[in-house]
């Protein structure tokens, strides 16, 4: 698939499961893989939702949920649920006898009856995966759904609209790094009224061309200051060489970390300049283990 960024990536790519019917062989390789990103991030995600609910004075947000694939993301800010028991339920084998519209209909009923984190939230699922999008939107994780590649195009104008009203973008995965033109143009169809970024790129996958997308458009990034997490664990050696190679060619030490063979990641936040003071004195980040 020629739209991944394999080539300016180190991550193995496993996209075969980006465009099924339904979530199963998605969610199912993230957990044979190890996949670990979306827990830790996510836990970030909300504490940095909570701080701009409390600067804007937001009672009903709306989110972006950038590059969202099924909707793994919006699933954890959503609902209380862990990342585990997302990949349980899928472990099960009755699943593998169930049509796509089977699937679909009973992760509605699952969804509709996971317990809410408030405050409530309106979401805006993207990806260039028709079925990806389409999914999320059927079993009610999106409230819009846009698939749309906006390396090519810009935001269509139903898409634009939805993008004017976004107080935060939240992404698990390095698309927001590896694609400062798709940055640029979502950041572009915001508006004046930027949103608020957060994202979980894995360690050596930040990019400078990223920065100055942000730095255009009136904002500053940052590291959250809170310590690297698992993303998941190597596929080979060879991976695990490249990751260590890569984190320290971006200025990290791996020791401790990518050398004890997980991928790690850190949440980076990106804002307008000036909005919202230091993290490191958010009351939603008080107790967290903080970066060494
Ligand atoms: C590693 S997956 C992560 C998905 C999701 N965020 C999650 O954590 O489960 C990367 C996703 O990026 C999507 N993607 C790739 N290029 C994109 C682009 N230009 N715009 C939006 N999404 C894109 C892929 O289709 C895929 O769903």
């Amino acid at each position: 698939m020629n739209n991944q960024p394999q080539d300016e990536s180190f991550v193995t790519i496993f996209d075969d499961t980006y465009d099924q019917p339904d979530c199963r062989a998605y969610f199912r390789m993230l957990d044979a893989l190890g996949y670990r990103n979306q827990m830790h991030a996510v836990a970030l995600f909300r504490k940095g939702l909570g701080a701009l609910c409390r600067v804007r004075g937001l009672a009903a947000p709306r989110l972006l949920d950038f590059a969202s694939s099924y909707g793994l993301v919006t699933l954890l800010m959503r609902h209380e649920i862990s990342l585990i028991d997302v990949f349980d339920r899928y472990r099960a084998p009755d699943f593998d006898r169930m049509s796509p519209a089977e699937v679909i209909a009973g992760d509605r009923t699952w969804l509709a009856r996971l317990p809410c984190y408030s405050p409530p939230l309106h979401v805006i699922g993207l990806d260039v995966m028709p079925n990806a999008i389409a999914y999320g939107h059927a079993v009610g994780l999106f409230d819009e759904g846009f698939a749309e590649n906006l390396e090519v195009d810009a935001a269509s104008p139903a898409l634009a609209a939805a993008l004017g009203q976004v107080d935060m973008i939240v992404e698990c995965g390095s698309v927001a790094q590896l694609m400062p033109r798709t940055l640029d143009r979502v950041l572009t169809a915001c508006g004046e009224r930027k949103p608020w970024i957060m994202t979980s790129p894995i360690r050596g996958n930040e990019r400078a061309a990223a920065v100055e997308v942000l730095v255009r458009h009136g904002m500053r990034q940052e590291v959250l200051p809170v310590a690297p997490f698992i993303h998941r664990r190597f596929e080979s050696p060879e991976e695990q060489a490249r990751a260590i190679a890569n984190a320290r060619a971006a200025g990290h030490a791996p020791e401790g970390y990518e050398t004890t063979g997980h991928f790690h990641a850190q949440v980076l936040l990106a804002r307008p300049e000036g909005e919202g003071g230091a993290p490191g004195e958010w009351p939603e980040l008080r107790g967290l283990v903080p970066l060494s």
